[in-house]
């Protein structure tokens, strides 16, 4: 891979955000435009209560990752809370070459996309989605050509967040709708990845033995998160994005992009129509370059060579 060029290869972006800001909507865009730079991309839907991304993609849904790795404990399944069990997901590391088919699509673009799961059809009392959280923190897919980008497109709110998933991500992108909420959540999570880089300790009174403790303080010592960047959403004027750029400056949480309010991508998310291929292009080609460019190469790679040293 040649590191100048590409120098995103190797990297894991998760999108966060309030409910609504745009996060499936800004995945999608990022997605196709790390496709047109060249990058090979995985979208991992790691929202565990909408549905739907997979018809803005144009793909019919995928087989859900939760069931692959063999459901959820609350019903009696494999994959634990990574709140009370911070250890590793067993077989996180997946070959799309040995995936059974039906768990991932192929996007025309050439985006390949996997579902971490729902938690709609589990009944009452089974709506607790922290082993899908967990899948999103621990999946690694091996054999993906390289330069590779992985997009994590997760649910709402700070939560994911809580449940270690920034200690799996190389950067974080906050989606930021013409809102106070979407500004108050962005600026909330640039604080908690600078509390991550002071070397503040997860909260682990919670945790049944002191060796469970100590997984958990490891993963954050060890959490690669190297910054938190805004892409504004749905603006309608300047006047409106400067505000965002303006109050979110003074937190030091810098926006990358803005992506206007258009009828198109309203439409296409109430028909279920793919979203449109011009829908978002210049802003989407915009975010790659002003990523690219505050690209560190520190962590690049890091994806592979752990795929590397496993079997
Ligand atoms: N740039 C935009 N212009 C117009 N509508 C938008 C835009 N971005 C998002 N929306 C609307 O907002 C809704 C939520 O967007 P979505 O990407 O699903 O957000 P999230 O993933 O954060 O929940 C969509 O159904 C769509 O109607
Ligand atoms: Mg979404």
């Amino acid at each position: 891979m040649n590191q100048m060029e590409h120098p995103l290869g190797g990297l894991t972006f998760g999108l966060f955000g309030k409910g609504g800001s745009g996060k499936s909507t800004v995945s999608i865009i990022l997605a196709r435009a790390l496709v047109r730079a060249g990058y090979t991309v995985a979208l991992i839907d790691a929202d565990s209560s909408n549905h739907g991304i997979h018809s803005a993609l144009g793909v019919s849904a995928p087989g859900s990752l939760l069931d692959y790795f063999g459901g959820m404990v609350f019903s009696g399944g494999k994959v634990t809370c990574p709140v009370d069990d911070p250890t590793p997901l067993a077989g996180g590391a997946i070959s799309l070459n040995d995936l059974p088919g039906g768990y991932s699509r192929r996007t025309a673009e050439g985006i390949i996309f996997l579902a971490a799961g729902k938690i709609g059809s589990a009944g009452p009392g089974a709506g607790c989605d922290g082993p899908i959280s967990k899948i999103a923190r621990d999946l690694v897919v091996t054999d993906l050509p390289v330069p590779a980008v992985t997009l994590l497109d997760f649910k709402a709110g700070l939560e994911d967040s809580a449940r270690g998933v920034l200690t799996a991500v190389d950067r974080a992108l906050v989606v930021v709708d013409p809102t106070a909420a979407a500004i108050q959540l962005a600026i909330d999570l640039e604080s908690t990845v600078a509390r991550i880089h002071d070397g503040q300790e997860p909260a682990t009174s919670h945790l049944e033995s002191l060796e469970l403790a100590e997984i958990a303080r490891a993963r954050y010592r060890q959490a690669r998160v190297e910054r938190v960047d805004a892409i504004v959403n749905r603006i309608t004027g300047e006047q409106q994005r400067q505000f965002i750029v303006a109050s979110l400056k003074a937190h030091g949480v810098e926006v990358i992009g803005a992506i206007q309010r258009e009828a198109g991508i309203e439409e296409a998310w109430l028909t279920g129509a793919r979203l449109g291929p011009g829908i978002g292009r210049f802003a989407g080609d915009g975010i790659v370059a002003a990523l690219e460019k505050t690209a560190t190469g520190r962590n690049a790679g890091i994806v592979s060579d752990l795929s590397c040293s496993r079997p």
